[in-house]
């Protein structure tokens, strides 16, 4: 399986702008929305190190600020080493907008190396809504 072009470019416009200081670790994400449109995100440390974001959740919560309410791929790409599947925080945003079938993939921009998932095989048991009591469907 290969990554949708669309979701590459926006991903490689975005991962000079990650603001990495810290960690020296660029990150780009993007990710295809219900819409249909294609958000970008990288991460953003602090120096404050716990108050840094991923690159996955900005993506996400600029799509669920534009009015989003689903989350169908995310691409993730690191600027060097293994692809990296997303953090445990990032599986759980992910889970919220997603569902079982939304893919990952993963990409290193050293050596073009390509990992591809399902929400399901990262994250298999999850905290959601209907714990809560919350039905599907309900805001
Ligand atoms: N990071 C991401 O942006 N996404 C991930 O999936 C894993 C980690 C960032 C957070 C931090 O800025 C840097 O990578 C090193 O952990």
């Amino acid at each position: 399986m290969s990554v949708p072009e669309d979701l590459l470019k926006e991903a490689r416009g975005a991962i000079n702008r990650a603001y990495a200081p810290y960690s020296g670790y660029r990150v780009a994400s993007a990710v295809r929305a219900g819409s249909g449109a294609i958000y970008s995100g990288v991460n953003i440390e602090n120096a404050s190190y716990g108050l840094s974001m991923c690159a996955e959740r900005v993506a996400i919560f600029k799509a669920v600020s534009s009015g989003e309410r689903k989350v169908r791929e995310v691409l993730v790409m690191v600027e060097r080493g293994e692809p990296a599947p997303p953090c445990g925080a990032c599986l759980q945003v992910i889970a919220e907008f997603g569902d079982d079938d939304t893919i990952v993939y993963s990409i290193s921009n050293e050596g073009n190396k390509l990992k591809v998932w399902r929400l399901s095989e990262l994250l298999p048991h999850r905290f959601s809504k209907e714990f809560l009591g919350i039905k599907e469907g309900q805001k």
